[in-house]
């Protein structure tokens, strides 16, 4: 049994998104994402005395400071998993973490912060070559919040049943395996911060607002035939079609929360003139640049690398005026989490 182990893992973004799931953390429908490259949490967990008698002793600090708020969220993961990892009962857990993005960015954390504490309680427990190692973690991932199944791996990566994929599964991701037209390979994501600071609905209240929805099973039918669409498009190279999914997919999501009883909205004012510019500039230039959005108010800007000086400067004079602070981060796909030597 090793005391202590760090992991470096990256956020993601989904281009079919998950959005609704059922007890245990199974996913309603299946979803593709990028893994990214810079947006990545650095945690570290030490395994030390435990004093107490209640199930679960550990402390998180972020950025070195307490973090009793992200204590229920762990609770919940921990007890999700203490079959498999007994050792979490057995010690006082020190958890240490970081984000390599502003925390009130209105980035997704969840999926860096919960695959980098999978990592690293697997890492405690067996060696990372052993086999079947990433798709326990990706497993152990899920437990903790759903698209971090997915961050385990590098570029495309896919979790959740579907009949034209071999081994996808409901229970952890896989790389994606289809053929990839090389634009794919090198691509770009730029998110856009119209908003930061945290959501007013968190995503696992939203998951919930899927029970009942009167679009759901619509919407997840509608998930599969996207995915069928964009491995086409992945194959092909056809950006076009690619862009057409990945709006539809992000606007989708959003409906669903408009459509939600109780209802809400994530965009914001801004948001929707970085969509109206974005599509100006397309249309305008034919660079092809297209949107997606997550549980929130950013916008993220997908591109491949070829477009990368057009882009770079529609972002700084047209779309930067409408972001808070005039930020936006510059991001693009990359290889998965790496563990660090300490
Ligand atoms: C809109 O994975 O954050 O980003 O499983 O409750 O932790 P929990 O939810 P979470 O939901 C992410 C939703 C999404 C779409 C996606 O990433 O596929």
């Amino acid at each position: 049994m090793n005391l202590i182990s760090k992991w470096r893992s990256p956020s993601n973004i989904a281009l079919i998104k998950y959005w609704g799931k059922y007890e245990n953390q199974i996913p309603a429908n299946p979803s593709l994402s990028f893994t990214l490259s810079e947006c990545y949490t650095e945690t570290s967990v030490a395994l030390k005395e435990k004093k107490t008698d209640e199930p679960f002793s550990f402390e998180v600090f972020l950025d070195e400071i307490p973090k009793p708020g992200f204590k229920k969220k762990i609770e919940a993961f921990f007890t999700r998993i203490a079959n498999e990892a007994g050792f979490l009962k057995e010690y006082h857990l020190e958890i240490r973490t970081a984000n390599s993005f502003p925390h009130s960015s209105g980035i997704a954390s969840s999926a860096s912060g919960m695959s980098a504490l999978a990592l690293c309680l697997l890492s405690l427990k067996e060696k990372i070559n052993e086999e079947n190692f990433y798709q326990k973690a990706s497993e152990w991932a899920r437990l903790g919040s759903g698209s971090a199944a997915r961050s385990i791996y590098g570029g495309l990566v896919e979790w959740g049943r579907h009949d034209n994929t071999l081994n996808s599964s409901d229970y952890w991701a896989i790389p994606y395996e289809g053929k990839t037209d090389p634009v794919f390979q090198i691509f770009c994501d730029t998110v856009l911060l119209v908003e930061t600071g945290s959501k007013k609905v968190s995503s696992t209240a939203g998951h919930s607002l899927m029970k009942d929805h009167p679009f759901a099973n619509k919407r997840f039918t509608q998930a599969h035939e996207n995915l069928n669409l964009l491995y086409s498009a992945i194959e092909k190279g056809d950006l076009e079609q690619f862009g057409k999914i990945v709006e539809s997919e992000a606007l989708t999501l959003h409906a669903m929360m408009m459509t939600s009883y109780p209802y809400y909205l994530l965009m914001r004012p801004n948001t929707l003139r970085v969509i109206e510019e974005i599509w100006r500039f397309r249309r305008e230039t034919s660079v092809p640049a297209y949107f997606t959005l997550d549980a929130g108010a950013n916008v993220h800007l997908l591109f491949p690398r070829y477009a990368e000086q057009a882009v770079g400067k529609f972002v700084k004079e047209v779309l930067s005026p409408f972001l808070q602070n005039n930020k936006y981060i510059c991001d693009h796909v990359g290889e998965g989490p790496a563990q660090i030597r300490i």
